[in-house]
């Protein structure tokens, strides 16, 4: 079909039927990002169009939950559904990065990047996190119970330091998540509003965030000028940043584009990976069936620490862990501003509407999974899961913005799991695992579940400090 013969068959398609919702209603389900796309859906059907103020206010919002609209939304290319004002907001705040340029800058920078994040490089950064992952469980000690949403923060920390930034952040959380944490706050409220103060007003919560920024971009300088003053420091990540070329214009990436890609990565990598982490211990904690066969893998593996080249025998691991993707995505919804008119799912999506596409909902759909809500690895087992649709799994995302650091997670995520649940029987307290989305998504409450060493392994060597009280705020007590 000509480029005409699609702008016209487009063209002749009927706009997105206007959800039926109160708009109260509507309003607080975008805000929802995870369940709120399951709400307006279960209202209107998988494509609906939302009316939140005035064009001049707000632009037009679609949003879509059929596999057939995440292909077309996301599958196409990113100079057609291009970065939002989240993206901008970001940008302004912490610079240009992979995430929030648009896609003329984003090209080359992904053609640098992406090499960098291939299954046989992740193994340079993944491998230190069953060491680390030993050291959290020897902290546990006898402590009984713990929340594990705040021991899956330290933990990755922990591991993003060692392996990736070449830092001890053991005692330093504050130093990343605190910033972390106000930063994509303020990103995520300021785009949520209509009405927004310019950037150059001084408004207390932009200097705050102003502030958290400078306190990223101060660490991860310091980071980047202390691998180049020691060539021995071990910071695998930053090292294969300096060393990163384009393999078309042979063109590096400059110190301060080094330190905010470090930045992203850290934002990016912290809480995604530990949300993911606390929610596959929380379902083993439910579950000890499934639990012992994780156990059971892992041990076969033998008396000592788990490295990447142990992946393919944790087969049952990787299952547990994409359940666990399926039903608690922390990337809940994908948004994207429509540059040109497009067909979505039998629509006509009008240029300048920000498509919303959600992962969550496609992921927990009843009519797309059987009994959705379930939590059932055996639906991944590989002769199993080659009959799950491409459109209707993606806690990754999907298309030319797909996550690059996905490789890497799964690494890391497999590596603790099965290290935690080898050493440790886990009993979750915690009968339900409540989410929020401050930006990505992440646990509401403390995830309590009770702790114990297993037979056979002792915490006499324990190297690490005491487990971390559970705080009420959900956040990581050094
Ligand atoms: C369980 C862990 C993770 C999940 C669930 C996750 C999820 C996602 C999703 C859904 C996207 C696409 C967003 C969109 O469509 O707008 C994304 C993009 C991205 N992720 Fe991840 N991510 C994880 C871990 C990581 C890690 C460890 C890193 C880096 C070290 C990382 C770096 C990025 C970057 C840089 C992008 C933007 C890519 C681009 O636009 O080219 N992520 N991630």
């Amino acid at each position: 079909m000509s480029k005409t013969e699609q702008t016209s068959a487009v063209d002749s398609l009927p706009v997105p039927p206007q959800n039926p919702l109160p708009f109260r209603q509507q309003l607080k389900a975008i805000r929802q990002f995870h369940t709120g796309c399951e709400v307006l859906r279960d209202a209107c059907g998988p494509v609906t169009r939302l009316k939140l103020g005035p064009k001049w206010l707000m632009p037009r919002i679609v949003v879509a939950t059929s596999p057939q609209a995440g292909h077309d939304i996301l599958g196409v290319s990113d100079a057609i559904t291009e970065r939002t004002q989240m993206h901008a907001e970001m940008r302004s705040l912490i610079g240009a990065n992979l995430f929030d340029v648009p896609h003329d800058e984003w090209l080359p920078r992904r053609r640098i990047l992406q090499p960098l994040f291939t299954k046989k490089h992740v193994r340079d950064f993944g491998g230190h996190m069953a060491e680390a992952a030993d050291t959290i469980v020897e902290s546990w000690g006898s402590a009984g119970e713990v929340d594990l949403d705040t021991e899956c923060r330290h933990l990755t920390l922990r591991a993003l330091g060692r392996s990736v930034l070449g830092l001890d952040l053991d005692q330093q959380a504050d130093r990343i998540a605190e910033p972390l944490k106000v930063m994509l706050k303020y990103v995520s409220d300021r785009t949520a509003s209509p009405v927004r103060l310019p950037d150059w007003f001084p408004a207390p919560s932009r200097l705050r965030a102003k502030a958290a920024s400078a306190r990223l971009r101060g660490l991860a300088a310091e980071v980047l000028r202390e691998c180049r003053d020691d060539p021995n420091r071990d910071a695998p990540l930053v090292r294969a940043l300096i060393a990163a070329t384009d393999p078309e214009t042979g063109k590096g990436l400059t110190d301060e584009e080094i330190r905010d890609e470090l930045i992203v990565f850290m934002g990016a990598g912290h809480d995604t990976t530990a949300t993911t982490l606390a929610y596959a211990l929380w379902q083993l904690g439910l579950h000890p069936d499934m639990q012992e066969r994780v156990r059971a893998e892992a041990a076969a593996v033998g008396d000592r620490e788990l490295t990447p080249d142990d992946i393919a025998n944790l087969g049952y691991t990787v299952q547990v862990l994409h359940e666990g993707l399926r039903l608690c995505p922390p990337g809940p919804a994908s948004a994207r501003l429509v540059m040109q008119d497009i067909e979505v799912d039998g629509y006509r999506v009008e240029a300048g509407t920000m498509a919303v596409f959600g992962i969550y909902a496609v992921q927990r759909d009843p009519a797309l999974w059987e009994d959705a809500a379930t939590f059932e690895p055996d639906r991944f087992r590989p002769e199993v899961a080659r009959s799950i649709g491409r459109w209707q799994y993606l806690p990754f995302g999907a298309g030319p913005r797909t996550c690059v650091g996905d490789h890497f997670a799964m690494l890391e995520l497999a590596l603790a799991l099965a290290t935690i649940v080898r050493r440790t029987e886990i009993r979750s307290s915690a009968a339900e695992f409540p989410m929020e989305v401050p930006f990505t998504m992440v646990a509401g409450a403390p995830i309590l579940a009770r702790v114990a060493a297993r037979p056979g392994y002792t915490t006499e060597n324990a190297t690490g400090s005491a487990a971390r009280p559970v705080s009420a705020d959900n956040t990581v007590s050094p």
